[in-house]
């Protein structure tokens, strides 16, 4: 349904996303995951033939985004980022004006069809300059929608919601999931977990990784953040542990002495820890394990990349 090759954006000469190569399938929905600068909306605003990509090709339902960008078009609802909506219409007639864009056919039932499936049935003849940020990030839905569109790109549908919204429209995308190929932009590690089938994560341009959520679920569960505290100045400490030859990162370090390390699944590295700071002839004073939250295993994938690029 999607199948993106080898695809580059340079916005002069800086490249913004480079050699993106991934596909989606009916039913799927692909989550899009990457901080800030990424490269989400460049490649979603390509996807959705809104952009020329300066090499590579995307192909949205067998037809390719530049030759037959008017059967892509036919296809795809694209949700950007900032929806442009006229605040002096109702819900009513913002649909029925971007549905007559569309040329859609008996675009009354299909208005009303569309308004039922994002549940705005109450606010129909609402001005969209009195809804709610969640209620007319709906009515992006609703237009995004209102062509029956096999695939539907969403760049971060949810930012800026409060959390109740949030947790409304997570609901309402993974209905609409069900029958079409849906990618899906965020930043939010949980989010793609909660409503997501697979996930790309991307960084500066480049994918970084690519699984499913419950694989990167497994890597979160197996990994663990020791905090260590000994009777020394934490710089000394750091470097003590540095000295160890097992593998593991020092995360942070703060003025109380306390440090922070992440180890890698399997090992349980406590005992050691603690030996080695005993023979260093100093007391150990705290040592205890936390879980290592999601945000912070997006952190190491999308930190590593950093580190690959510096070494070139
Ligand atoms: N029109 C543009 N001209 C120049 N640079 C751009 C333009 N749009 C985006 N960029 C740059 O490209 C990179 C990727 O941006 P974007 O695709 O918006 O990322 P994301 O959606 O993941 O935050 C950023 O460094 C951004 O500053
Ligand atoms: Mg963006």
């Amino acid at each position: 349904m999607i199948k993106v090759e080898g695809l580059t954006k340079f916005y002069g000469d800086f490249p913004a996303i480079q050699d993106l190569t991934f596909n989606a399938k009916r039913g799927e929905i692909l989550g899009f995951l990457g901080p800030n600068a990424a490269g989400k909306t460049t490649t979603m605003r390509i996807l959705a033939g809104y952009m020329p990509p300066s090499s590579g090709s995307v192909r949205i339902a067998g037809f390719d985004v530049l030759e037959e960008s008017l059967e892509v078009r036919r296809r795809i609802g694209y949700l950007p980022e900032t929806v442009p909506l006229y605040p002096e219409m109702s819900i009513w007639e913002y649909l029925e004006y971007m549905g007559s864009l569309r040329k859609v056919d008996n675009l009354d039932k299909r208005i009303d069809a569309v308004i039922d499936e994002v549940n705005l049935g109450d606010r129909e003849r609402s001005y969209i300059g009195n809804l709610s940020k969640g209620l007319r990030q709906r009515v992006g839905l609703a237009q995004a929608l209102i062509h029956q569109p096999e695939v539907l790109i969403l760049d971060e549908p949810t930012i800026g919601l409060d959390p109740a919204q949030i947790i409304e429209v997570r609901e309402l995308i993974q209905g609409l999931g069900q029958e079409r190929t849906i990618l899906l932009s965020t930043h939010i590690l949980t989010e793609a977990q909660q409503i997501c089938d697979r996930v790309i994560i991307i960084n500066k341009g480049r994918m970084v990784a690519e699984d499913t959520p419950e694989n990167l679920q497994s890597q979160i569960a197996g990994a663990t953040k020791i905090i260590v505290r000994a009777s020394s100045e934490t710089r000394e400490l750091v470097e003590l542990i540095e000295t160890m030859p097992q593998k593991m990162d020092v995360i942070a370090g703060d003025s109380e002495g306390e440090v922070m390390i992440s180890a890698a699944p399997g090992l349980d590295i406590r005992p050691l820890l603690a030996r080695k700071i005993l023979d260093a002839g100093l007391d150990l004073l705290e040592l205890r394990t936390t879980g290592i939250s999601l945000e912070e295993i997006f952190l190491q994938l999308t930190q590593s990349e950093d580190k690959d690029e510096g070494e070139e």
